[in-house]
Parts: structure tokens; C-alpha cells; sequence
């Protein structure tokens, strides 16, 4: 049976670069979709970018852009980046768009119809500077419960407590750092108790992964409380019909966005959007999403398309975090990886498969290791799948003029490659893509056994047994053709190459029951190549240079990521000295650095810093500046780093180089 399927993928904000952590979820929505397609169902992969709220609106002015033009750069960015990650979405649209808010007026208009909605005055916390209210996320101030200092208007990172920003002690804004007043202020909320009992039968029918289900259930027995959706002027979203200054929340217009990009498909196509979303409807609508937003999707969403008189979701397949060589993800590290400075290094299909090869159904966080990254490419696609391929086919042109044999020789083989078929299937359904991987590669031994077995290489030495040969390979591609199509979803890239080299094509599931038989190939050309320990050096290198401001890892607030506490005897290892910057210039093939000549009173030192973005290298000559002097030389591309410069750097701009003030001598010590 045909099914009729939309997957949406969580919608990035369209307020920084996307990131690898963000591309653990975009592969794993990609391959489902693609994998979805290739076995013949009707998919919609509606997508689109998440354009509203405070931070969007406070980083716009922060670059002098209107929000309209942020979301605008970093739509463009983004498509750029889906599109060389091969991501197969159908439809990539705004939640600014006019189709959104079409829908998002349509839902409200339901919720109000049947009584959802409900107003009340709050009192909340606003800072007259900026002439704004704050979110939670915008005040800091003294923990009630432990007196930890500098804790978030919701909940305080020392003792996990959660309060109301009203709460804190000695409040500040983090806008203006003005101490904020309480003003009062009328608010709309959408009341979830009436739709607790749907959600409860919703919840168990699965939909949800059993550690989701179980966390729901933990929120029914804490109580639901009205679910604030108003925000005041300033704010950058839809404003509330029939209202002056008050808006949607972004969070109540951002998952509308899946549906109205859907809808945007269904008007392109001819799809009938009724059809599809209505309660009844066999059509299935798949999300997935990261831990961190199980609350919005799981109840607020339900809630909502249930009070707008449209189906709840099918499934929300959640995932865990992405982690980098064991820790979460660090800009010093060089493990904060943007896509774009991925692809400058590695191909995407690399990533891809990695992930793919981890990605379990459940919500782990996934480790992306780059030793265990590269002996796996390496060994896997490298050295088992491609390598079939290319054993093989220079014996199908030598001996066979280019065609595959009208037979396979070990037709028992090729139907247990077969038998695996479903088995591969319900991995990929149910998101288990680290076991159908499992599969493949065990099958892919298979066939290099079988390869191994034959030595078509040896009967090639001997004499009248041209046929055979042809034979032997053409059951070993026929068998890697199996597996490339297994693999399409996950490495699209290199199946397309090989589906030029096999000249036929291998999106197309069902494929796998015929083998491919006196049907002519073209010259093998390489498919992948080995991943080489310097290439996964520079693109770290690369990420640890570009410190792009991340606003995607922190949507709400600039937030303080203080490393582990150290000692005074931590601290006093860390030699600082004094001094003077004597010759400063470009270098090439790095625009982000600036080579240094630094003068420690006698001794001198090369140093490349990443300041070439604020710095004109004829300003710092002659200047003074604080360095690490005893920082273990580096090699690097262009030469031996010996030592750092110290500077501010960071989301807020920058970088600004550390100065002592005029008289400080030149190799000094600075403590
Ligand atoms: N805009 C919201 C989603 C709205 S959906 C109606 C949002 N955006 S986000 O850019 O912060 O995150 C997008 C997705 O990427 C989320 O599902 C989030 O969990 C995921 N990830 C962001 N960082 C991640 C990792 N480091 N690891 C894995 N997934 C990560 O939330
Ligand atoms: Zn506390």
C-alpha cells in the first residue's frame, strides 16, 4: 500500500550558521525521507527556517539589519548548506512567511472559537531602558534557593531550582543591565487541561518513544498550566488580531510553519492539504526533533492541532545531542564544526554515514569520534563497499566488452543478500539505522569473501576462462548494486556515482528482487577516498580559527560557558607576559589569522592570532599586548605558533586584543 507521508525536521533558527549538531538531525529526517521515497511511498519533506523572537529581533539590531534582512541572509545561508548536505527536502519556506501567518490566524481563530483561550493580567519583570519586557531568559540575578550568583530568570544552574523570574535576588537585565521594574501587563494563554485526556490516549499509541511517553507523564501528575503565547511590543513576529502591540510567542507560530510549508507544497502540486492533515486522514505526519524541544512538540503541538480541529502527529522521533570526541561541542576545541566548514574539508556523504552508523531509535547522545570517524569511513565505505566495485569492473571491460554476464553463478547468494530486505527495511522505519548498517556491512564482507573466494585476478593468468571471470563479477557487482541501494538514503552522493558507473539507477527499492544481467557498464572511476588524519587536523584548525558566532547553540540569551573551576596553582602554570608586537602581516591562505612578531623583552616570538577581522596589521605595530609564553609551540599550516594573544572574543563581537596600560615593559610577567 501506497502511504502518504509528511516529515518535517525541527525548524533552525534563522539566527546563526547551522551547525554539525544540528546536522545529526537533519540526516537522520534525510535518510528516513529518502528511504521513505525509494520504497515508493508519497513524501512531503516540509521544512522550513524559524524567524521569530526576542533573539532574532536583538541580533538584527545588534548588525544594524532589520529582521527581515537576518532572517533573509541566514535563510540563504542555510539553503546552501541543506543543499550541499544533500538534504532532499520538498519545501524550504519562513515561519514569516504569509503562508504562515495565514495558518497561525486560521489556528488562533479555532482556539478562540472553542474557548482555548483565556486572558489574564500578569505582572512581569521589564527593563525601562530598552523599554521592553524581559523574558526569563534576559534577567539574571541571585539563586532564591542556594545564593549562586548570575543564574537565569527560570531556573539556576548550581542547584537545578526553577522559580519565577520575580524570584531573584538583585535582578538585572541582560539587554541593558538595568535593575528591571514590574509592570503589569495583559496576557492571552491557551489552557491544556481540557486536552490532557487526548494527549493521555494520544500518548500511549505509539506515536512516542517509551522515555518521551514517560516524561508526559511526569508533566500530567506536576499539574498543566496555561500556556503563556503572548509577547509585547517590541517584539519581531505576528502580532494578535485584535491587538495593538501584543504577539504570538514564536514558539506558538513555529510548528504551524511545518504545516504551512506543507500547504505551500500541496498549492504547488495540486495536493489536496485537507486531505492529508484532517482528523481521519491516512495520511502520516513524522517530526523529529532533539531532546531539548520534547515539550513544545509533545504538548503544545498536539494540544494545538487537536484545538484547530487537525490530526496529531503520527510519530516524534526524538534524538539525543551530538557530542565531539566526548565532550559537547567547544569553540577552543575545535569541535564547534559548522556545516559549511565541514564541507570545506570532508564530503558530506562521510558525515552522513557516520551518523547513520550510530544513530540508534532511541534518545543517546551520539559521539562523533574523528578516530573512530576515520578507521570507519575508511574501512567501510572505502575499503569494504567500493572496494567490490572496483575489483570488479576492470575485468567486466577486459574480458567481458563492458557487459555484465546474462547469468549470475551463485544465484543462491544473491537471494540471501535478498532475504535481508525487510529486515534492513523495518531498521530504517523504525530509525534503528545503526543496525541496518550493521547488516549491510556484515553482507558487504559477504561479498568481498565471495570476491576473495574466486580470485578472478588468478584466473585471469590462466587461459580460456574469460566467461567465468565475467561471471564471478558480475555476481559481485550485482551484489554491491544491492548494497548501494540499501545505502542511497544515507550516501547519496556516492550512490549517484555509482548509479553512473552501474548505469542504472539505484533509488528504487524494489530493484533489489532482479539482478542486473547482460546490461553494459561504464569505466569504473573512484567513488570515495580514503579520509587522511591531516584533512580532519585542518578542519579543525579551520573551525577553531572562524569562531562564528553561534546564536543557533544559545536561541534564548547570551549565556556564561565558564570552563571546570581550576586553583590559583592551575592558574599560576599559565605563564603571561608583557609584550610588544613588532611586526604584523597577512598571511596567505588563512583570512582569518594574522602572523605576529612579538618582543618579550629580548626574545622573540612568532604567533598566529585569529584578529585579522578587526585588525589592520599597520595598527598593531608598536603595540603592546599580553601573551601565553609558555604554551607548547604549534605547527601549523604556515609555520610554528609559539604562544597565544590574548583577546575578548565571542558572540558579542570582538575580537579585542588585551592591552596593559602605557609603561608596562616588555617581558613582564603578568599575574
Ligand atoms: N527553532 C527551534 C525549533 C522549532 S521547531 C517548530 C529550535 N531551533 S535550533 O536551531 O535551536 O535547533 C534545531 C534542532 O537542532 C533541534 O531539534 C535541536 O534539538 C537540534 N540540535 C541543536 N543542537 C544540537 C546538537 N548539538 N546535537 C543534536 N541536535 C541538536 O530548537
Ligand atoms: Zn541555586
Amino acid at each position: 500500500m501506497k502511504r502518504r507521508i509528511l516529515v518535517t525536521a525541527a525548524l533552525p533558527y534563522a539566527n546563526g550558521p547551522i551547525h554539525i549538531g544540528h546536522m545529526l538531525e537533519y540526516a537522520q529526517t534525510d535518510i528516513w525521507a529518502r528511504f521513505q521515497r525509494a520504497r515508493g511511498h508519497d513524501v512531503v519533506f516540509a521544512w522550513a527556517d524559524d524567524a521569530h523572537g526576542t533573539p532574532i529581533m536583538l541580533n538584527a539590531q545588534k548588525r544594524g539589519m532589520t529582521p527581515e534582512q537576518l532572517i533573509e541572509h541566514f535563510g540563504a545561508e542555510h539553503r546552501r548548506d541543506f543543499r550541499d548536505f544533500a538534504i532532499s527536502y520538498d519545501n524550504f519556506s519562513s515561519t514569516h512567511a504569509e503562508s504562515n501567518r495565514e495558518l497561525v490566524e486560521e489556528v488562533w481563530g479555532k482556539l478562540v472559537e472553542r474557548g482555548s483561550v483565556v486572558t489574564r493580567t500578569i505582572e512581569q519583570l521589564f527593563d525601562e531602558e530598552k523599554g521592553m519586557f524581559l523574558p526569563d531568559r534576559f534577567i539574571r540575578g541571585t539563586c532564591p534557593k542556594c545564593g549562586a550568583e548570575n543564574q537565569y530568570g527560570d531556573s539556576c544552574e548550581v542547584c537545578s531550582a526553577t522559580y519565577e523570574p520575580t524570584d531573584l535576588i538583585d535582578p538585572r537585565s541582560v539587554i541593558s543591565g538595568a535593575v528591571p521594574v514590574m509592570k503589569s501587563t495583559e496576557h492571552y494563554f491557551v489552557s491544556l487541561k481540557p486536552f490532557e485526556q487526548g494527549l493521555k490516549e494520544w500518548l500511549r499509541a505509539g506515536a512516542l518513544q517509551t522515555e518521551v511517553a514517560n516524561k508526559l507523564e511526569e508533566w500530567f501528575e506536576e499539574g498543566l498550566r496555561d500556556w503563556d503565547v503572548t509577547r509585547d511590543e517590541p517584539y519581531f513576529g505576528f502580532r494578535i488580531p485584535g491587538t495593538e502591540n501584543k504577539y504570538f510567542y514564536v514558539w506558538l507560530d513555529a510548528p504551524i510553519g511545518y504545516l504551512a510549508s506543507f500547504r505551500e507544497v500541496c498549492n504547488r502540486r495540486g495536493l489536496d492539504f485537507d486531505a492529508w492533515v484532517r482528523p481521519g486522514s491516512d495520511a502520516e505526519m513524522h517530526h523529529f526533533i532533539g531532546k531539548d524541544i520534547i515539550y513544545f512538540h509533545c504538548l503544545f503541538w498536539p494540544a494545538m492541532l487537536e484545538g484547530a480541529g487537525f490530526k496529531r502527529p503520527t510519530r516524534v522521533q526524538t534524538h539525543g545531542f551530538l557530542t565531539v570526541n566526548g565532550t559537547k561541542m567547544s569553540k577552543s576545541r575545535g569541535t564547534f564544526i559548522m556545516a559549511r566548514t565541514w564541507l570545506d574539508h570532508l564530503p558530506a556523504d562521510y558525515l552522513r554515514y557516520y551518523f547513520a552508523a550510530k544513530l540508534g531509535p532511541g534518545l543517546v547522545d551520539i559521539d562523533l569520534n574523528f578516530d573512530d570517524f576515520t578507521s570507519r569511513v575508511n574501512s567501510d565505505l572505502v575499503g569494504k563497499l567500493v572496494n567490490i566495485a572496483s575489483r570488479a569492473s576492470g575485468f567486466i571491460h577486459k574480458f567481458g566488452h563492458g557487459k555484465l554476464a546474462a547469468g549470475l553463478p551463485d544465484a543462491d547468494l544473491y537471494a540471501a543478500f535478498v532475504a535481508e530486505h525487510e529486515s534492513i527495511a523495518a531498521d530504517f522505519e523504525a530509525c534503528n539505522y545503526a543496525s541496518a548498517i550493521r547488516r549491510i556491512m556484515a553482507l558487504a564482507d559477504r561479498a568481498n569473501q565471495y570476491v576473495d573466494e574466486h580470485k578472478p585476478w588468478q584466473m585471469a593468468r590462466q587461459v580460456d576462462r574469460e566467461a567465468e571471470i565475467v561471471g564471478v563479477c558480475t555476481q559481485a557487482l550485482n551484489l554491491f548494486r544491492i548494497l548501494m541501494i540499501w545505502l542511497q538514503p544515507v550516501i547519496p552522493g556516492i550512490a549517484a556515482r555509482a548509479g553512473d558507473f552501474l548505469d542504472c539507477s539505484l533509488n528504487d527499492w524494489q530493484q533489489v528482487d532482479q539482478p542486473l544481467l547482460d546490461h553494459p557498464i561504464e569505466k569504473f572511476a573512484p567513488l570515495a577516498r580514503r579520509v587522511e588524519a591531516k584533512q580532519v587536523e585542518a578542519l579543525m584548525e579551520d573551525a577553531r580559527e572562524s569562531l562564528a558566532p553561534a546564536a543557533s547553540e544559545a536561541p534564548e540569551a547570551p549565556e556564561l560557558e565558564l570552563e571546570p573551576e581550576i586553583t590559583i596553582d592551575d592558574f599560576m602554570k599559565i605563564d603571561l607576559r608583557v609584550a610588544r608586537i613588532v611586526e604584523a602581516g597577512q598571511v596567505e591562505g588563512a583570512d582569518k589569522l594574522l602572523r605576529l612578531v612579538l618582543d618579550l623583552g629580548g626574545e622573540s616570538r612568532q604567533v598566529f592570532a585569529g584578529i585579522r577581522s578587526a585588525y589592520d596589521p599597520k595598527d598593531l605595530e608598536g603595540r603592546l599586548t599580553v601573551m601565553v609564553a609558555n604554551l607548547k609551540p604549534r605547527k601549523m599550516r604556515f609555520g610554528l605558533s609559539e604562544g597565544m594573544v590574548l583577546a575578548a572574543a565571542g558572540d558579542s563581537g570582538g575580537p579585542f586584543l588585551l592591552s596593559p596600560d602605557d609603561g608596562a615593559v616588555p617581558g613582564t610577567r603578568v599575574k
